[in-house]
């Protein structure tokens, strides 16, 4: 069943062709992979590094300086036997991407696209092992610079259009071509797949590029980008350095402050399992950690601290008063980004990297930013980096279809915001939830951290990582897995109501599965139905 559902658009002539298990077969494939880098070279503004054949269960090594400390190790390992191409492609006279394909003898007719994260240039390589090993031909490009900084962008606005839409656009167009070029036929339906920056790149491309993709899965977007990067430097501004009257260790953050979330919040949803379904409906009082006077102990909060506290889950106005950014919701003070957010005495690097690159110059001292440095950012919106346009419905009237979802744990970017630019496409098109369903659904993931982890049932297909790291049949039913559950959206009409997601013991897999749970497409809110064990997806509905 589950390979019909992969293989049903196998362009059959490709497949005797390359039949897997001849000898003659994997000849002619490895012989075309070889020669398709000096066709590439016809392809406007292309030139080829390499192309080589490439088997599946390869451990691919990468020279990416940096990109391990944006979450791109140096390594991948290949799940499908596959044409591996890499590209330089020129996007102006001072600008370039350097992107791959990853063309599997296995191909299913289908394109996919990936993105990045953060201001990173990095090729998501995990992206890449996963598209190629469901059969799509897959590509991903660098954003336009190496590395894990922004510093490229100084004084290089090109390189700044690249990363705000260039990119993905450009690594779209070569990427369409060198695979029509490759197996001699157009691919049938076109995907992509991204988290964070890589869900920002998703919004861009629906928003500016509607012909891009059939199908579209961006998660945790970074919508407002430049708000969002000012968002994340008011922590430090209300927090301080460790010797502030305001600051709060790593420790009171996990500890006493998640534990009093948690005692305040963690059963209005009905079950007190650590994870709020719902923050909305968290209205977090820190006063309750007020020292009494005359303590003094770190298992409560001075005033200074209780007022910051109170400050980081409020939302963030600018200096006329309009929202410049969501709230900060409350859960996700348990999670690894609380060290580099909130407790590392200066703003995240980031946020260091955009004022120091894009906004103004490396002698700016990014720890004295306020209000109006917020204020100028927002009014600077380069090549539009906020993307925040609310009208969909070219993208909508080409039978587009966009899955979005968002950890509701996540404290890098706010559920709040997507949930905020979901209502505003609403407004703008006039469509109420059941007509925003047709082509636009938003998954509340409750208790996931950013993109992926955290102690929410966070494993759903949305990357190799929330696939068990194996393409086994189980993780990739369209019932569990995004990405699958898109493709059945866009080619039989088959909408996914909710997804399927799985917390594994230890987030290990081999070990079994703690709870599930089905994540509800927005405003519906998943509800415990009072009866039955609260672990299993079925004693829960939406509502
Ligand atoms: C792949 O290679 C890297 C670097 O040589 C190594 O650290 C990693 O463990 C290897 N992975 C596997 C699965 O062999
Ligand atoms: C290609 O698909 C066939 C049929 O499903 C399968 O037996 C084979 O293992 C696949 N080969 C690769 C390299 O993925
Ligand atoms: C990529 O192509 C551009 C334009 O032809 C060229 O200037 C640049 O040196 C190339 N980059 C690499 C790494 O070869
Ligand atoms: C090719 O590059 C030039 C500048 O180097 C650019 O103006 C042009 O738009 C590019 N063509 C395509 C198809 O991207
Ligand atoms: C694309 O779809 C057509 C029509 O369904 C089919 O004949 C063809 O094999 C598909 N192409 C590929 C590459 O799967
Ligand atoms: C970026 O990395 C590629 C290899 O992936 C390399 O060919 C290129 O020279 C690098 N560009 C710069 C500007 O360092
Ligand atoms: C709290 O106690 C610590 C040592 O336990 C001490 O250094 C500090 O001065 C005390 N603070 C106040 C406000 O009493
Ligand atoms: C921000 O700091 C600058 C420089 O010190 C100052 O001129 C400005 O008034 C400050 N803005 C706000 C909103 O405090
Ligand atoms: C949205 O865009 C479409 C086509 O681009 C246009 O016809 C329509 O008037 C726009 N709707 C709104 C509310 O701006």
């Amino acid at each position: 069943m589950l390979q019909k559902f992969l293989l049903h658009a196998w362009a059959l002539s490709q497949l005797l062709q390359w039949l897997p298990g001849s000898d003659a077969a994997s000849s002619d494939f490895t012989s075309a992979c070889e020669n398709i880098a000096s066709q590439a070279a016809s392809i406007t503004n292309t030139s080829a590094f390499f192309s080589n054949f490439v088997p599946a269960g390869t451990n691919l090594t990468f020279d990416n300086p940096t990109c391990d400390l944006a979450g791109v190790p140096p390594f991948q390992v290949t799940l499908a036997d596959m044409c591996r191409v890499s590209l330089n492609v020129s996007t102006s006279d001072s600008s370039g991407i350097i992107m791959e394909a990853w063309l599997p003898t296995n191909w299913t007719g289908r394109f996919l696209s990936t993105g990045n994260g953060g201001l990173a240039g990095c090729i998501q390589y995990a992206d890449l092992a996963y598209g190629a090993g469901l059969g799509f031909a897959t590509v991903g490009a660098n954003n336009g610079h190496n590395g894990s900084s922004g510093q490229a962008f100084y004084e290089h606005p090109e390189v700044l259009k690249d990363f705000v839409y260039r990119s993905v656009h450009t690594n779209v167009i070569v990427g369409k071509e060198i695979t029509k070029m490759f197996y001699g036929s157009a691919h049938n339906f076109s995907y992509y797949l991204g988290c964070s920056t890589g869900g920002r790149q998703g919004f861009k491309s629906v928003q500016d590029f509607p012909e891009d993709f059939d199908g579209v899965l961006a998660g945790a977007p970074g919508l407002k980008f430049s708000n969002l990067m000012s968002w994340l430097g008011r922590f430090f501004n209300i927090l301080g350095t460790p010797d502030s009257p305001s600051f709060i260790t790593t420790d009171q953050w996990l500890g006493l402050i998640h534990q009093n979330v948690l005692k305040q919040c963690d059963k209005i949803d009905g079950v007190e399992d650590g994870i709020i379904e719902d923050p909305n409906l968290c209205d977090y009082k820190p006063e309750e950690l007020m020292c009494s006077p005359g303590s003094n102990s770190t298992d409560c909060l001075t005033p200074a601290q209780v007022d910051a506290v109170r400050q980081v889950f409020s939302p963030m106005y600018d200096l006329n008063g309009n929202l410049l950014y969501s709230k900060q919701q409350p859960g996700g003070e348990n999670t690894v980004w609380v060290a580099p957010v909130y407790t590392s005495g200066q703003p995240i690097s980031f946020v260091a990297d955009w004022f120091h690159y894009v906004v103004y110059d490396p002698s700016r001292d990014v720890t004295t930013l306020n209000l109006t440095d917020y204020q100028i950012a927002e009014d600077l919106n380069p090549f539009n980096i906020a993307t925040f346009e609310g009208n969909l419905s070219d993208f909508k009237s080409r039978n587009g279809k966009l899955m979005t979802f968002h950890g509701q744990a996540d404290m890098l970017v706010s559920p709040a915001d997507t949930e905020l630019y979901y209502n505003y496409v609403s407004r703008t098109m006039g469509l109420p939830p059941q007509d925003m369903d047709q082509f636009m659904r938003l998954y509340r993931i409750s208790g996931m951290s950013h993109c992926f982890g955290g102690d929410g049932a966070w494993e759903f297909g949305q990357s190799l990582a929330g696939a068990g790291n194996d393409l086994t049949a189980e993780a990739l039913d369209p019932e569990r897995n995004a990405l699958t559950a898109l493709v059945r959206w866009v080619e039989e009409g088959v909408a996914p109501d909710t997804l399927l997601g799985t917390k594994y013991v230890n987030d290990t897999p081999s070990l079994g599965v703690e709870f599930s749970r089905k994540h509800c497409r927005y405003p519906l809110r998943n509800t415990y139905s009072g009866v039955g064990d609260s672990s299993v997806a079925e004693s829960w509905s939406c509502q």
